[in-house]
């Protein structure tokens, strides 16, 4: 076994080492390359201190700022994410333009001093829409993302062309500042298959990538997809330690970097705002800059998801706009506690001769005194031409990306009866009449409404709004609007008009306004104010008096809000304002409580209001008890925080999946999981695209967020924990799944609680159940 990893590490140093070979082309004026021990920059000893920041996720006029912040915290290097559905938002047709143009981005970071790792994807995650595929790919209906299927490698190579059209030049190599380039990303979570990650490495190289490509994984999948000519990274946001431990078994030789170092958190509507824990992320970048290694802070400056760029995690939790992620540089680019921390931090490990410029001045700051939005212009009285369609189809078969659809048809009279579809991507509003009803919510996957009696034909509007796609697991294949058929009464209903929505600028020019602002039970619609500037500066729209939506200044859209927070300002940059008139327009989905315009000089980035939520409470109001259910399997985790595949002596079916934890390695009363995932007969894990929670005995929801839906998320860095910063609920402690049908399980995949051995709440002894439940 020895032998054969020399053999592929010789490999992979033969074929990292061809950056050698090319930096000594005319162009190069430095080399980087993977050395036995270390990275060598022009041959010497280097450090990469990186950290995260998203071009698109910055106003271009503050890029600059931006970069002169990350360097003076400390950082010899950024990484950047591409997102390929903003460079290429319809298939063949590029973007580099504007806030999409990388190029500059990376020139910028170069005259500012820093270096660049590039990460093309073609799969970024990130918490952006789809994890940053272009939807237009699931028209196929049957296309298999991240694998070998023909039809998705031919659609990569095609953009991995431009992305080396683009951005070869600035490669090390080239004289740019591009020392290494990603492929993938965490493929090892997703699957494990070698050679899709080859054939994305051959296209690179094809396209002319000369600089060392490496590959991240989370700790717990480093061999998942593992090639020796591909540089393997780790990620984690604690135990460094242990992490690299781990990493040394696929790399036994060579420099030691985490690819993805969490200083905080992304935030998603209805959960508390998440806060890094600072002295461990201190204590964590003191550990790696000692140590020699190398890292990237993810994120160093996490800034603000514009527009449409919003993903959700799975099986449904859609992400916030704020991408503050309590990191050192705030979303506004503020320096914080946390930024100059990391400066004296990093200060104490420079290079020989290294110094730390002083970081930039702060931007100007500026509120704007409330103004009342003259104009209303209500979405159904300004609806498009409508398609015919005898069923209501997905968004992506009408070539429609984002926004909202109206889907309308004739209802006959009749008695009060429920409508409902299999699936309404993401939130649906049931208008007859043009009176609202109610609500279906992809959160608590409710995808039904009941209607009154009706004395004559009625017209049924089932107004949808796409949030952004899952951007995480096998659920980016997340198609939006009506999963059809429609029945009302368990009759289909046909006949459909489909009332496109796309919400970009064409729609947004085509609106009429009227003076009047409308009353609260309108509906869904846009409100227009003009808002005075004296001297432009940044600030954040106060959208608490709003319900839910999209808010636009002077064109430019600011992305989503939602009255249930944590989220309740928007960021305004000061280079979309002018002196003089503004105008500001909000798109209300709700109805606003007061269609006010104002504008602070700080963010509210955790207030919860959960009582506005159109769903009061997400978890269901009739609990499945455990004790009804049967147990199917005991045990005893293994200790550490090594993920566990654990198979049933007989597989179970049953719509319910509940593990309860009778007591933790701690000896503690916390109970706390990063992921479940439930695997079939094969050992295969199973799809979570139609679990909600069931039933949890406790969660923390104080101090930070331990909702129970971080344990089927897919993300193992954050978790499910029992109550600790009030009350200390004892063991055993239990969290039910309802898988949303009768499933049949072979046995589960387990990830502890990441951190060190001492990390409160790791599950010991445990007893699964599943069954499918009496009614209650
Ligand atoms: C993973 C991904 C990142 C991001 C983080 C969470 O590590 O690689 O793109 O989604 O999780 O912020």
């Amino acid at each position: 076994m020895k032998t054969i990893i020399q053999m592929l590490l010789l490999a992979a140093a033969l074929s990292l080492g061809a950056g050698t070979a090319q930096a000594q082309a005319p162009a190069a004026k430095h080399t980087f390359v993977i050395g036995t021990n270390d990275f060598l920059l022009d041959g010497r000893t280097f450090q990469i201190r990186c950290g995260e920041v998203h071009a698109p996720r910055v106003p271009p006029e503050y890029w600059r700022h931006r970069l002169q912040m990350a360097r003076a915290m400390g950082l010899n290097t950024v990484c950047a994410y591409l997102f390929w559905n903003l460079h290429e938002p319809k298939p063949g047709e590029f973007n580099w333009s504007g806030g999409a143009d990388v190029a500059q981005f990376c020139r910028i970071a170069q005259e500012e001093g820093l270096w660049v790792i590039l990460r093309p994807g073609p799969y970024a995650c990130a918490e952006w829409e789809m994890g940053g595929f272009p939807s237009w790919l699931l028209k196929d209906e049957d296309i298999k993302l991240r694998s070998r299927d023909p039809r998705y490698l031919a659609a990569v190579k095609q953009y991995f062309q431009e992305v080396g059209r683009v951005l070869g030049p600035l490669q090390i190599t080239q004289g740019g500042p591009i020392l290494m380039v990603q492929v993938e990303n965490e493929y090892g979570f997703y699957a494990k298959d070698a050679a899709y990650m080859g054939d994305l490495r051959q296209m690179l190289l094809e396209d002319g990538f000369d600089v060392p490509l490496f590959a991240c994984n989370p700790t717990a999948h480093l061999k998942d997809g593992w090639r020796a000519d591909l540089f393997p990274v780790v990620n984690f946001g604690s135990d460094p330690a242990g992490a690299f431990k781990s990493l040394r078994e696929i790399l036994p030789q060579g420099p030691l970097m985490c690819g993805e170092f969490y200083p905080g958190w992304f935030d998603t509507w209805g959960a508390t705002h998440h806060l890094g824990k600072l002295d461990n992320y201190l204590k964590d970048l003191d550990y790696m800059l000692k140590s020699g290694a190398s890292f990237s802070i993810y994120m160093a400056h996490g800034g603000t998801t514009f527009g449409f760029g919003t993903g959700a995690d799975r099986p449904f939790k859609p992400d916030t706009s704020s991408y503050d992620y309590d990191a050192p540089i705030s979303e506004a680019g503020w320096t914080t506690e946390k930024f100059f921390l990391t400066r004296t931090t990093m200060a104490k490990y420079l290079l020989p001769g290294e110094t730390l410029p002083e970081p930039p001045a702060k931007n100007p700051v500026i509120s704007l005194a409330p103004v009342t939005a003259a104009e209303f212009a209500p979405i159904f009285a300004n609806l498009p031409a409508p398609a015919a369609d005898a069923q209501p189809r997905n968004f992506e078969v009408y070539d429609q990306n984002y926004g909202c659809i109206d889907y309308r048809t004739k209802i006959p009279a009749g008695p009060a009866a429920v409508v409902e579809a299999p699936a309404i991507n993401d939130i649906g509003q049931v208008f007859v009449d043009g009176v609202r009803i109610g609500f279906t919510d992809r959160r608590s996957r409710n995808f039904k409404v009941r209607l009154p009696a009706r004395a004559q034909e009625a017209t049924l509007d089932i107004f949808v709004e796409a949030m952004g796609r899952v951007n995480f697991g096998a659920e980016v294949l997340d198609r939006k609007g009506i999963h059809g058929p429609v029945t009302l009464g368990g009759q289909v209903l046909t006949g459909w008009q489909i009332y496109n929505l796309p919400l970009d600028d064409r729609m947004l020019a085509g609106l009429k306004y009227t003076p009047d602002t409308g009353t609260k039970t309108a509906g869904p619609a846009f409100y227009r104010a003009v808002v005075k500037v004296g001297q432009p500066g940044d600030c954040f729209l106060d959208m608490r008096p709003w319900g839910k939506g999209f808010a636009w200044v002077n064109g430019h859209n600011l992305g989503r809000y939602w009255d249930i927070g944590p989220q309740q300002t928007m960021y305004v940059p000061g280079p979309w304002l002018k002196p003089g008139d503004n105008e500001v327009v909000i798109l209300d989905l709700l109805g606003p409580q007061q269609p006010v315009v104002a504008a602070l000089d700080q963010p509210i980035l955790d207030q919860l209001r959960p009582q506005l939520d159109f769903v009061r409470n997400l978890r269901p109001a009739a609990k499945v008890k455990l004790a009804a259910l049967p147990v199917v399997f005991a045990g005893s985790f293994a200790p550490g925080a090594n993920l566990q595949d654990v198979k049933f002596t007989q597989p179970a079916t049953g719509r319910y999946f509940a593990i309860e934890s009778l007591d933790a390695f701690d000896g503690g009363p916390s109970a706390a999981i990063a992921e479940i995932a439930l695997l079939d007969e094969s050992g295969k894990p199973l799809g979570a695209e139609s679990w909600t929670i069931a039933d949890v005995d406790s969660e923390e929801r104080a101090a930070e967020d331990g909702a129970a839906e971080n344990a089927i998320d897919g993300q193992t860095a954050n978790y499910w924990i029992t109550e600790w910063s009030a009350a200390k609920p004892a063991q055993p402690h239990h969290l039910t799944l309802d898988l949303g049908k009768s499933v049949t399980v072979g046995g589960f995949r387990y990830t502890p609680r990441q951190g060190p051995d001492t990390v409160a709440g790791r599950i010991k002894d445990y007893r699964i159940y599943v069954g499918d439940a009496p009614k209650p």
